[in-house]
Parts: structure tokens; sequence; C-alpha cells
């Protein structure tokens, strides 16, 4: 996928900003898996009560919603570079906060000041990406920070596991800073996207990033386009202009499937497998962690499949297969369930179909959301929109991770399983109908069409 940036030199670009994707991702995935280990330390450290226990899983997703809320028009304002570069100072900061904290008051401000840079990062690394890779590879590459993010979910298991043995929750918090500075220090050599630049009239410094980004290739047709693109623009408009007739369809599929992407149930499985696990008579805890783990690593692979296929078979035809195989898996999910923990067959009932379930998410739903809002705004207001919709993807997070457990006494396993079935074929539905196809098509062209669209 080198090539993807084409050029010799431009390659050098290229991996430097796979490795900033790579860094965005990893600390979003890292610092949402980490805390499920640390918090059985902490609980005991700090005395806590089991709502206390939830304010500090929950803290970080009230700072991420916080984080999406500003990263947008922050980013539209002053540029996405410069905004991620804050972001990687932000983990630092939020981590060793967190690491050092004397009492809970300060390890719960450690945990919201890493909770915006999670909600920064999930909406600016795929834009960033979006936003400097070419038309054909864009899907591939931006699909690279939803790798990332499973990655990160992936060591975060694993240090919990090493350093579990010794009870030491303040390192799975601290090593968080290691890709934080990282991330912060890259920014330093990255350039500003050529979209924005372009989009506050710095178009000959967006000829310079892009002849930098595609090397030798030949970026007149590009440029071009953006120029194009740019006489359809007016001046960054306020939020009232969300419900624009260009901007309302895109809106309502950016935050729809930021919504069903959280209500189809994935963070009850990321935040609470080992839980299920037990449940579903795997008791040791050891056993539940390593069937954790495996669905952990399924995650990474099946996000391989989908980066293989994401540019080639389309956004739709991925998100429709993963949205059927998810529903699927849950209904076996329920009816192991049902079947009750009597039956030996239902541990493995529950390994199968929660290993199913998100191998299909992580080729439709998981990749496809954080690609699709990346796309199909128009330019002027890509950052915002983007924001909505990243916004609505952590709110719902928080409400599905805190209602799990109460969905569990009020409808039982198999009644809650069963209604993340439901909403998982409403979101089937809801994709036929209103989901477009981006695939090779350059971000500009998507915004023609969108104006063709409003005005037909
Ligand atoms: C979602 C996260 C989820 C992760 C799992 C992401 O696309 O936004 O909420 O934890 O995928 O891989």
């Amino acid at each position: 996928m080198a090539g993807a940036y084409a050029g010799s030199r431009g390659n050098m670009h290229f991996y430097l900003i796979v490795g900033i994707a790579a860094l965005g991702g990893l600390l979003f995935g890292y610092d949402t898996g980490v805390i499920s280990g640390a918090l059985l330390f902490i609980r005991t450290d700090f005395a806590l009560s089991p709502f206390m226990q939830g304010l500090v899983v929950a803290i970080a997703l009230v700072g991420a919603a916080t984080g999406a809320a500003v990263a947008g028009g922050l980013s539209d304002r002053f540029g996405r570079r410069t905004v991620i570069l804050v972001t990687g100072i932000i983990f630092v900061l939020g981590s060793l906060v967190a690491a050092l904290a004397p009492d809970l008051w300060v390890l719960i401000l450690g945990r919201l000041l890493v909770g915006v840079g999670i909600g920064v990062a999930s909406m600016l690394t795929p834009l960033y990406l979006a936003e400097t890779a070419p038309a054909k590879h864009r899907g591939a590459l931006v699909s690279l920070s939803q790798l990332a993010i499973t990655i990160g979910i992936l060591v975060s298991y694993l240090v919990d596991t090493i350093f579990a043995q010794g009870g030491q929750w303040r390192w799975m918090l601290g090593l968080g800073a290691v890709p934080g500075l990282i991330l912060a220090l890259g920014m330093l050599v990255l350039p500003e996207t050529p979209r924005w630049l372009a989009g506050h009239g710095r178009l000959e410094e967006a000829g310079q990033v892009l002849r930098r980004l595609r090397g030798t290739a030949d970026i007149e047709a590009e440029l071009t386009e953006l120029r194009t693109d740019l006489r359809r623009e007016g001046k960054l408009p306020g939020w009232g202009e969300l419900l624009d007739p260009i901007v309302r369809r895109p809106l309502i599929v950016g935050i729809g499937l930021a919504i069903f992407q959280q209500v189809t149930g994935i963070n009850t499985v990321i935040y609470f497998a080992p839980t299920i696990f037990q449940a579903a008579g795997f008791s040791s805890a050891s056993t539940a962690i390593l069937a954790t783990s495996g669905v952990g690593v399924v995650n990474v692979l099946m996000t391989l499949v989908a980066i293989q296929l994401i540019d080639r078979a389309g956004r739709r035809a991925l998100l429709l297969t993963g949205l059927a195989g998810m529903g699927v898996c849950l209904l076996l999910l329920a009816l192991g369930f049902l079947i009750g923990s009597s039956s030996p067959a239902l541990g493995w009932i529950t390994a199968v179909s929660l290993a199913g379930y998100v191998g299909f998410f992580a080729i439709g739903l998981g990749p496809v959301f954080w690609l699709l809002i990346a796309e199909i705004f128009p330019l002027y207001f890509r950052g915002r929109a983007m924001g909505a919709a990243a916004i609505s993807n952590w709110g719902f997070n928080l409400l599905v991770s805190v209602t799990f457990l109460n969905m569990i006494e009020l409808f039982g396993r198999p009644g809650t399983f069963l209604v993340y079935a439901v909403l998982t074929a409403g979101a089937f539905v809801f994709t036929w109908v209103l989901v477009p196809e981006t695939k090779g098509r350059s971000l500009e062209q998507i915004e023609a069409d969108l104006h063709r669209q409003a005005v037909s």
C-alpha cells in the first residue's frame, strides 16, 4: 500500500502518516481498553463503591464526548495538525496525572483528560488521513486508524495481564503517555492537510504539501478539483447551518451510523467480555481473560480483512454483510443464554458467537462508520459535522456501557442480546436505504454529488 502516496519521497511521508494513524488509533483503543483490568485494583486501593467504579470507567467517555464536541470546530479553525499535536500533549498529561494520582478525584481528573484526548483522536485521525489520502486508497488508509484501535485494545488486554500479577494499575494507566508523546512529536514534522490549507485560502501551500505527499505523481488534477470545490464554498458557517440541505442527508447518515455503531452493543463485549464469558460457564478468571484476548485477536484480524476489501467491495457491501453477520451471532448468543448455563454447550456457543459478532463488526460497522464520516460531509463543514457524529457515538457509547448491567437485570441475558439483535436489524435497513457508496470517488466528487442532489 506504500504506493498509495506514490514516489520515493512520497513514501517517506506515507510511513509517517501511517505512524500517526497508528498512534491516534492506538491511544483510542489502549485507553478505552485498559481500564477494565486496572479497575480490579483501583477499586481495592481506593475502596470504591460500585457507583464510583462506574464513574471511573464512564468519566473517560464523558471526556471523549467533550473532546469530540470541541475537536471539529477547533480543527476547522486552527488546522487538523495543530489540534492533533495538542491532543498528544493532553494524552501525556492525562496519563501521568492518572498514574500518579494520590486520591480518587485526581485519578478522575486524569481519566477525564485522557478521555478528551480519545474523543479528539477518534475523529481527527480519520479526518487527517482522509484529507491527505488519494481517492483510490482512501478507504484502506483511513481504516488503518480502526486497525490501530483494535491493536490498542488488544495491547491493553496484554498490558493488563502483565501488570495484573503485581496489581500495578499505575503502570497500566501511565504507559499511555509514551504513544502520546510520540504523537505530539510526530505531528511536529507532518504537514497540515492540503484540503484544510486550501479551505483557508492557502492554495500555494496546499500545492506544496500535495507535491510532497504524492512525490513524483501529477498533482494538477487534484489541485484543480480543490479549487473548484472552494468556489462552491463560502466562509466558515455556524452550527445553525447544520440544517442546510447539503449537510442534512449526510448528517442523518453520519449520526445514524454513529448511534447504530454503539446501540448494537459492541462495547458491552469490549468492556465486559470477561463477565459474559464467566456467565457462560468459563468460570475461572484466567480462562475468561484468555477467551477475551481471543476476541481481541479476532477483532484485529477481521479489521485487516476489511482493509483489504474496503476499496474493492465498497463501503455498503461491507456494512451490510457485517450487520447481517452481527445479527445472526447476536441471535445465537441470545439462544445460547436461553438454553441456560446448565448446558455445557453454552460456553462454546457463547465463545463462537461472541467471536463471530466481533469479527462481523470489524469488517463492517467498526471501520466503515469512521471512514464514512470522514468522507461524506462537504469540506466547509467537515470538522463540525464529523464532530456531531463523533459526539453522538461517544454519548451512546456511554449510555450503552452504563445501562448494560441494568438491562441484564431487567430483560435477562437472552432478552438483552435480543434487543441488540433487533437494533442491528434496524441498522441494516437504515444502511440499505440511506448510506451512499463512496468507493473510488474523490472527496470533491462526493461533495459535487451532494450539491447535485440538494438542488434536484
Ligand atoms: C468503536 C469503539 C469500539 C471499537 C472496537 C470502534 O470503531 O467506535 O466504540 O470499542 O471500534 O474495535
